[in-house]
């Protein structure tokens, strides 16, 4: 089937790749030449596993090409993806202006009957809006649909994520549209659940925030268990393996980050307030996950007495392993309460160090968890690469003017540390 992407960013280049790779012709539309330039080239502007190489394989098979042309990626195509960035505003809500201009863009070139689906992650009702706006702006044609097919991609396994979800979730308005959305992925093996548009649209934010509850709700409780002597690992396995909470996002640690969870709350707390409800778990929510971070800060300061002057040294940077995302890095937040204290800080990640320096560019970067450790005062990991579970810990310990090492996603086992000579601190045991 043909379909045409618009949106080449994380969401689109993933999504748009991986309908080629199941069989469909895909031709993935941006308005930003430098990134169709780069992609036509065999480069991708993003760091995820596995991707260039996919995106290479459909190229070459003749199934996947890229394109500033719009109106073309429309024309030649039955469904046509939104797959464009709805960063927030400074209020929290998000910014549907590029979500409008595509549907005015799609409008003006429609010629014959289309899916329009949004991929991108927008509030409920935008499908109302995005169905209003590409009638009035339709020249051609108005035989269309509208139909919302929320993501539920997590970076570094992205891929992964699309050929084999738990679920695919089509929101739609007519037969026809369901139909030809069935038909489109019915090479992926995985329940599809077919609602109307606002569920579809509900369900992307539902699915977010109620991760992020789990998580603020297991960092609630590893406090608990400080206080009281018990051990949040094994607290969280004894209640995940309850069928109906599971052990998945039960990891206590340095709080959630990323581009999706912190910005997709706050929106869903702004949606829920414009639809007149006052979304106060939410809300609480957000706030444990600031403390949750701070917390790393007061647990380094406890050990050192001070934090003034004291050199800490960062184990990763990225908001979580396998990417170079630095967006709402809980790093970030950290880096800069220790620094408030007046510590002094270097820091090392295998692979989000040249995007880190964009935000924070006055630390100190390393070359590797070695030289992270030499004079420090401290070590404080912050994101849990599996390159860190492999690490001589005698040759850091050496190398640390203190041995303070205070674990924000409890890798390493408390008494294995302490044998190795460490002053060791996780979270919530
Ligand atoms: C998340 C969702 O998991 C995806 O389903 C969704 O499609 C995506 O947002 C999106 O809306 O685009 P992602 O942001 O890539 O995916 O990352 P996650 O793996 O979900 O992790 C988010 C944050 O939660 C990370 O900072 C991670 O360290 C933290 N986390 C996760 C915990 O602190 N504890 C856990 O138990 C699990």
């Amino acid at each position: 089937m043909k379909v045409c992407m618009i949106g080449t960013g994380y969401v689109g280049l993933v999504s748009g790749t991986c309908f080629a790779e199941i069989g469909h012709d895909v031709i993935c539309v941006d308005n930003d030449k430098n990134k169709i330039d780069v992609l036509r080239k065999g480069g991708i502007p993003i760091y995820e596993p596995g991707l260039e190489e996919l995106v290479g394989k459909n190229v070459k098979a003749g199934r996947l090409s890229f394109t500033t042309d719009t109106r073309a990626g429309v024309d030649k195509s039955l469904f046509v993806f939104i797959a464009v960035g709805t960063p927030p505003k400074d209020n929290g809500e998000p910014d549907l202006s590029s979500i409008e201009q595509v549907a005015t863009e799609i409008g003006a070139a429609m010629r014959d009957y289309k899916v329009i689906v949004e991929k991108s992650t927008v509030p409920v009702q935008t499908g109302t809006w995005v169905r209003t706006v590409v009638e009035r702006f339709s020249r051609h044609s108005k035989d269309f649909d509208v139909a919302s097919n929320p993501e539920f991609l997590r970076e570094g396994s992205a891929i992964d994520d699309f050929l084999h979800p738990d679920r695919v979730v089509l929101g739609v308005e007519s037969k026809k549209a369901e139909q030809q959305l069935l038909e489109l992925y019915k090479p992926i093996d995985a329940p599809k659940i077919v609602t109307d548009i606002a569920s579809a649209e509900l369900i992307k934010h539902a699915s977010n925030s109620f991760l992020s509850n789990k998580i603020s709700f297991i960092n609630a409780l590893s406090i608990i268990c400080e206080k009281s002597g018990a051990d949040i690992q094994k607290v969280a396995e004894g209640m995940g393996l309850d069928k109906r909470i599971g052990r998945a996002f039960l990891n206590a640690g340095a709080g959630f980050g990323g581009f999706c969870f912190p910005k997709d709350l706050k929106a869903f707390i702004g949606i829920a307030a414009k639809l007149g409800y006052d979304f106060r778990l939410l809300k609480e929510v957000e706030n444990i996950n600031e403390e949750q971070m701070l917390r790393v800060v007061k647990k380094t300061g406890d050990l050192l007495w001070n934090l003034r002057d004291k050199k800490i040294g960062i184990l990763g940077l990225a908001f979580k392993p396998n990417t170079d995302d630095m967006r709402f890095a809980p790093s970030i937040t950290i880096i800069e309460a220790l620094r408030k204290e007046g510590a002094i800080v270097k820091a090392y990640d295998p692979v989000a160090t040249e995007r880190a320096k964009l935000v924070m560019p006055d630390i100190e970067y390393c070359s590797s968890p070695y030289d992270v450790a030499k004079d420090v005062d401290a070590i404080v990991l912050v994101t849990e690469w599996d390159e860190f579970r492999q690490l001589d810990f005698h040759k850091i310990r050496d190398a640390m003017r203190q041995p303070v090492f205070v674990d924000g996603r409890n890798v390493f086992e408390r008494d294995k540390m302490a044998e190795l000579g460490f002053i060791y601190a996780g979270i919530g045991r």
